[in-house]
């Protein structure tokens, strides 16, 4: 089995998770290719909560220029795990542009993780907007910290390999 991992992160929890997942993964047997799209142009890192532009692609849902998925190929995978930081209750905007991009041609079973910090249900939100785009979503789980969600992370990863 072969999956691949789609995600952007701008503070490192995103990445962190994945890292971990990658590593569980292969523990399984599965094959992981790990992509990290970015926007094209990279947010400034300074004062995050007051940059206008991360506002604006935000809550206007702008669909961004994306890099960092050249030579991924949905087919070539089993299924496909998308995880996104949440940015003012939304998926961040080069998620939310690839997950427009890709929206007819991820036909495998899909299932994303959002990283947030705060316990409101984010995961339903982007699970309605992924089977909206005609996305298999089989789940969507929500990560505010690494060390206290391993249980539910370990448990969705188990069921990946029985899709
Ligand atoms: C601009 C901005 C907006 C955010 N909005 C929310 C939010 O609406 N709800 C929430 O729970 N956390 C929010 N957060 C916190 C991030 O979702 C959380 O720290 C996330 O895990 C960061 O992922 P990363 O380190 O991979 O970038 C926000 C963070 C930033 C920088």
């Amino acid at each position: 089995m072969k999956i691949a991992v789609i995600y952007y992160s701008k503070t490192g929890k995103t990445k962190r998770l994945v890292e971990y997942i990658s590593h569980k993964l292969k523990d399984l047997g599965v094959k992981v290719d790990v992509f990290t799209v970015k926007p094209f142009r990279e947010y400034s890192s300074k004062l995050l909560h007051l940059n206008p532009r991360i506002l604006y692609e935000t809550l206007l849902s702008r669909n961004i220029s994306i890099k960092g998925d050249e030579g991924f190929e949905p087919e070539r995978y089993d299924a496909v795990i998308i995880a996104t930081p949440i940015w003012w209750g939304m998926e961040a905007p080069p998620i939310h542009s690839f997950i427009q991009k890709y929206a007819s041609l991820i036909k495998t079973p899909t299932y994303c993780i959002v990283t947030a910090d705060l316990p409101i249900d984010y995961a339903s939100k982007l699970l309605k907007i992924l089977k909206t785009q005609g996305y298999r979503v089989k789940e969507c789980i929500q990560v505010t910290e690494l060390e206290k969600d391993r249980g539910r992370i370990d448990a969705m990863l188990d069921r990946i390999p029985r899709t």
